[in-house]
């Protein structure tokens, strides 16, 4: 008879062993909402359309590369990534962008997220300070925070971030003798607040993180997703000709969130240094070979085209729900692309307890403290219109109306 070995071990022990980080990001493990029990309507992650993720596509690829380049496919790749998959980015963006790149200028990573994780890795000690735009993606400012870095953040309005705050918060910062590391922003349909920046906005940005040393971190992530006829302006890193800039891309949005595959873009010598500072082995040559081939082909950018119309549909038919049902609470400004809609609610309602409100309804909402340096919020809403049905998309905004009206009237929980 074996007996069970004695437990000797608990939480308390782990708790005595944790590093700083450890002990910073807490026990809770950051991640999705989770849906109230019965049917759901989902407004809360950015998340591509279901139905049209290119499992056939991916499946064609992976197959194709399985066959003729065995080898390559399954052995590790290197802190760089797949050559392949750093020429097809290069030609892709660079085109994009009206920018000669090459390989060289190209890292592959594990889902923007990691690129984001590296640049912090590389640029951030305990006590330094970054600019974010106010409000941002809560998954960057937990990383950002996990560095142990302070954050400042510079308010946005329709056009993206705002020069004049943007100036004030870098001399705020001088008078303190502190200098800002990067500014962490969204040049196109930024999360949450679906805010494009228009070209003379880019270029004034541009010239003020050149002239104050600061790097500008561009996140990148759904810059294919335009619900207009024309795609945005160039990026900052284009603008900036790669000079103090990294601009960082995914594949998360444009094929499907589960590949984990993204990349930065930058001057051949940060490349090099945001490579140094990898400890994962690479990101997987096995998934980025098919990549590349879909990006080589035409195939992402034929598949862009058939998803990019479904998505502005999806966006019409938000607005003009909104419009029927929720006028009387909140206004907002349509994207020109992207995966959100952000909701101003009128003066008096509460951003966080009309999330709660609604999630009693059955309808997810990003809201709150999460999107905000400094923990903050506003009466603001995140609506994700991605990868909700568009027939469900009506009775969703219903509920949330509805839920908008009880909190008007008083009676919400
Ligand atoms: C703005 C932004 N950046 C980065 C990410 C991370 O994406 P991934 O790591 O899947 O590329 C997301 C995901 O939602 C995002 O919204």
């Amino acid at each position: 008879m074996t007996s069970e070995p004695a437990r000797s071990w608990d939480e308390n022990k782990t708790q005595s062993l944790l590093s700083r980080r450890g002990l910073l990001m807490g026990p809770q493990v950051w991640g999705a909402a989770q849906a109230p029990p019965g049917k759901a309507y989902s407004l809360a992650g950015g998340l591509p359309d279901v139905p049209t993720l290119p499992g056939a596509l991916l499946e064609e690829a992976i197959a194709e590369t399985l066959r003729e380049e065995p080898k390559a496919a399954m052995e590790y790749g290197g802190l760089y990534g797949a050559p392949t998959l750093r020429e097809a980015v290069a030609a892709r963006e660079g085109a994009k962008d009206g920018l000669t790149l090459g390989a060289e200028n190209v890292l592959v990573t594990s889902g923007s997220a990691q690129a984001i994780h590296n640049v912090c890795d590389l640029f951030l000690d305990p006590g330094d300070v970054v600019l974010v735009e106010n409000p941002h993606f809560p998954g960057t400012l937990r990383t950002i925070r996990a560095f142990g870095a302070d954050m400042v953040g510079v308010p946005l309005d329709e056009e993206g971030v705002r020069v004049d705050d943007l100036e004030s918060a870098i001399a705020g910062l001088r008078s303190e003798g502190r200098q800002p590391k990067f500014l962490y922003c969204m040049s196109n349909f930024q999360n949450p607040t679906g805010a494009t920046m228009s070209l003379p906005r880019r270029k004034a940005i541009v010239d003020v993180c050149a002239r104050e040393g600061v790097l500008i971190v561009e996140d990148d992530a759904y810059g294919d997703i335009w619900t207009t006829p024309q795609p945005p302006p160039p990026s900052l890193a284009a603008i900036a000709g790669l000079s103090g800039a990294v601009r960082i891309g995914t594949f998360s949005k444009s094929l499907a969130t589960g590949l984990r595959v993204g990349f930065a873009i930058a001057e051949k010598d940060l490349i090099d240094r945001l490579a140094s500072c990898r400890f994962d082995m690479g990101t997987s040559p096995f998934l980025s070979r098919p990549i590349a081939r879909l990006v080589t082909s035409g195939s992402l950018d034929r598949h862009l085209e058939q998803v990019r119309p479904i998505y502005a549909e999806k966006l019409d038919r938000l607005v003009n729900s909104l419009h029927t049902h929720a006028e009387a609470y909140a206004t907002w400004h349509k994207p020109a692309g992207g995966f959100f809609l952000w909701l101003a609610l009128r003066p008096g309602l509460d951003a966080v307890k009309a999330a709660r409100a609604a999630a009693e309804q059955g309808v997810m909402i990003g809201a709150g403290p999460a999107f905000f340096a400094d923990g903050a919020y506003t009466n603001h809403l995140r609506l994700a219109f991605s990868s909700i049905p568009t027939d469900e998309i009506d009775e969703a905004v219903k509920r949330l109306a509805a839920a908008l009206g009880d909190l008007a009237a008083g009676s919400a929980k």
